[in-house]
């Protein structure tokens, strides 16, 4: 029976129980967690921002060993190591045949619903069917998933970085390189520099971007910034951010704009601080009442482009080999993401870290 962290009733701590697992059905596989990272939009399930039915082991950005397979899965075998992409896809629906499988229309409906791509859950406890986030739930010894869900990685990819990429290094890095259009040069600046944001400064360096802009209230975000390609930092606690990104560019304003919070106002500040023919990437998840707060006419008149970012744009079987390609030749930090380890006990711990904004990336190791 794995144990698991499952979150019962909004606002309440997740409770660490043992569940029962059915073994993988056809097209599924089981995976042994190796190592999840704690991310904001775990802490956005918990506290109610983002609904997802109940109960439910949260986490949505893990790494782990392939221990069993289902009928008909040739894609991966037993022992190989995977990164967990939270988006299943199907391979055949409109959008996958688009090449935008981060839009798979059953892969999302099966992630919103918690379930597998049948619909069905896979794990109880007491005769109660319990559900998986992102039809994932990495904070757990053992899940099963759709292997749609799964890329296999090389074995000796530490896990506490494989893990990491699942998430906040696909969304962040697909972000810059994936859903804008940044040219050589272009000067950006990201608002939101926790686990995601840091992923998008280092892709946009990647994409050739000149002058990169990291926006935050926290001194500590935006020291390790720099680390990521920052080579401007604004403390938004002390400047209005609008004004100083303006004035950083002479008047203009910024060649694209990243929101990678999720606040109305915020979403604000990055649509001001776009120049008039410039991009706005809205990455942060907001809640489900904020809306785009902006004039039309600024938005024509001003010929602005606001793009709405989901999971990066990745391909996650085309960007996790790139994105451990660039790792192993130094192109992209993924150590300096992790601000500590700690064990599944200790999820409640790691949420409230990250919350009280102290965390970057908490990591939570198994026993693998
Ligand atoms: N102005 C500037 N920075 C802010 C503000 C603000 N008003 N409020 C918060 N921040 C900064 C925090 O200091 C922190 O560095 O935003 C950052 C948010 O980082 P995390 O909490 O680590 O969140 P992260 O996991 O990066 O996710 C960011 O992307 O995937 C989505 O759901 C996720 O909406 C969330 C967003
Ligand atoms: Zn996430
Ligand atoms: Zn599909």
């Amino acid at each position: 029976m794995p144990r698991a962290a499952v979150l019962r009733e909004i606002g309440e701590p997740l409770e660490v129980l043992d569940l029962e697992l059915e073994e993988p059905k056809a097209g599924e596989i089981e995976v042994t967690i190796a190592a999840s990272g704690i991310c904001h939009s775990d802490l956005s399930v918990q506290r109610g921002i983002v609904g997802v039915p109940r109960p439910v082991v949260l986490g949505h950005e893990g790494a782990g060993i392939v221990t069993r397979i289902g009928r008909d899965v040739t894609s991966v075998s037993e022992g190989e190591h995977v990164v967990l992409s939270w988006v299943p896809s199907c391979g055949h629906c409109a959008w996958c045949r688009r090449d935008e499988a981060y839009l798979c229309a059953s892969g999302q409906q099966a992630a919103d619903a918690g379930r597998m791509l049948d619909g069905t859950t896979r794990l109880q406890h007491d005769d109660t069917h319990v559900h998986q986030m992102s039809a994932l739930g990495t904070f757990a010894e053992r899940i099963v998933v759709p292997v749609q869900s799964a890329v296999r990685i090389p074995n000796d990819v530490p896990w506490e970085l494989a893990a990491l990429i699942g998430c906040g290094v696909l969304t962040g890095i697909g972000a810059a390189t994936r859903t804008a259009s940044i040219r050589p040069g272009d000067v950006v600046a990201v608002f939101g520099c926790g686990g995601v944001g840091l992923n998008v400064l280092q892709g946009a360096r990647l994409a050739g971007a000149g002058r990169i802009i990291a926006v935050d209230t926290s001194p500590a975000k935006l020291a390790l910034a720099t680390r990521f390609g920052a080579t401007d930092a604004v403390n938004a606690s002390e400047v209005d951010s609008v004004a100083a990104l303006k004035e950083l560019t002479g008047g203009v304003g910024v060649d694209v704009s990243f929101e990678v919070i999720g606040l109305e106002t915020t979403i604000q500040q990055a649509l001001r601080a776009a120049r008039r023919g410039g991009q706005t990437i809205l990455v942060g998840m907001p809640d489900r009442d904020a809306m785009i707060p902006m004039r039309a006419l600024a938005a024509v008149y001003g010929a602005r482009t606001i793009r709405g970012c989901w999971y990066g744009s990745s391909l996650p079987q085309i960007d996790v080999p790139r994105i451990l390609d660039l790792h192993e030749r130094g192109e992209i930090e993924l150590r300096a993401l992790i601000s500590g380890e700690l064990g599944l006990d200790d999820v409640n711990r790691g949420l409230d870290d990250l919350a009280a904004g102290s965390a970057t990336r908490s990591v939570i190791r198994f026993g693998v």
